[in-house]
């Protein structure tokens, strides 16, 4: 009776995590993709706080993002996750895993000892973002702490590990071109980034995320990775057309003519 209560349990938290916490994360993206797309909302960070109340930036940022590095950390131990199995073979949902960590290492503790902003983060979109973090490191974690071997060799690991690579390189370099823009602005004001992707799409930075999160998915081939990179398109479409907008704005025909917002020759 026991054991039947205990598998019983174990099936419904495997759904929660695998099947019900993406099917809600997608319904959330829908909202937060009309609010922010065609609503006009903007998330209280950078240029949009006007209100100035919240925690710096570099504080606010790693205390957000590091639950995605710790919880998926704490679950390789906690589930025993190996690399191997008896017969030699590779697990590739750990690799993956390792890939979304080093994201969030780089997000969560490099990033954030280099930014030099003097904006602020409202204290409710850093209470939601680090749910967010915490929530999405559980969802990714547990399904890809499960042991998935001979995918090494399937064309969507292959293709999907190369966008998601492409993606952190773009995603690297954009964040660099822009730390070095705040330096030279002292920390306010706006200039009009220059070079790499910035000379195609107004939010490279959201591009390079963007196809990170689309190319774990096809890597992963699995509902909460699907899940996560369209939640990152709808968070961060509305809010790169708003750069966009901006720019546009504040420049005037300075402004590159033929730069898109989002997705180069595209949006
Ligand atoms: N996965 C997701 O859902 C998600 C969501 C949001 C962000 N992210 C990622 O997190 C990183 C940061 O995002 P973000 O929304 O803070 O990006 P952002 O608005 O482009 O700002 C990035 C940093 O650069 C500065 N900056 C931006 N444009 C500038 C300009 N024209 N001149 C001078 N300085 C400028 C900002 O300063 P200010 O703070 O003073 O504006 C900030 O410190 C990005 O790599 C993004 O892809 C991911």
């Amino acid at each position: 009776m026991l054991d039947e209560v205990v598998n019983f349990a174990k099936m419904y938290w495997n759904d929660f995590w695998e099947y019900w916490t993406p099917v809600t994360m997608i319904s959330v993206g829908v909202i937060v993709f009309i609010l922010e797309g065609f609503v006009g909302l903007k998330a209280e960070y950078g240029r949009y706080n006007k209100k100035k109340n919240g925690l710096p930036a570099p504080i606010a940022w790693l205390i957000q993002e590091c639950p995605s590095f710790f919880v998926p950390l704490f679950l390789i131990f906690y589930n025993n996750a190996k690399f191997f199995d008896e017969n030699k073979r590779i697990n590739t949902n750990l690799i993956l895993l390792i890939l979304y960590m080093v994201h969030y290492f780089n997000r969560s503790f490099i990033y954030t000892s280099r930014i030099r902003s003097k904006n602020v983060v409202n204290y409710l979109e850093n209470f939601l973002a680090f749910i967010f973090c915490g929530v999405n490191g559980y969802q990714i974690g547990h399904y890809h702490t499960k042991f998935v071997a001979n995918s090494l060799l399937e064309w969507n690991f292959i293709l999907g590990c190369l966008i998601f690579l492409a993606g952190f390189y773009i995603n690297v370099d954009s964040d660099n071109r822009l730390i070095r823009l705040r330096k030279e602005s002292n920390g306010t004001g706006y200039k009009i980034p220059r070079g790499g992707m910035f000379e195609y799409v107004s939010a490279a930075n959201y591009f390079g995320e963007c196809l990170e999160w689309f190319g774990f998915a096809v890597a992963s081939w699995s509902l909460p990775a699907l899940a996560f990179g369209w939640f990152t398109l709808a968070n961060t479409g509305p809010r790169g057309y708003h750069h966009h907008l901006f720019y546009k704005e504040k420049f005037g025909s300075d402004y590159p003519k033929n730069r898109k917002a989002l997705i180069p020759f595209l949006i």
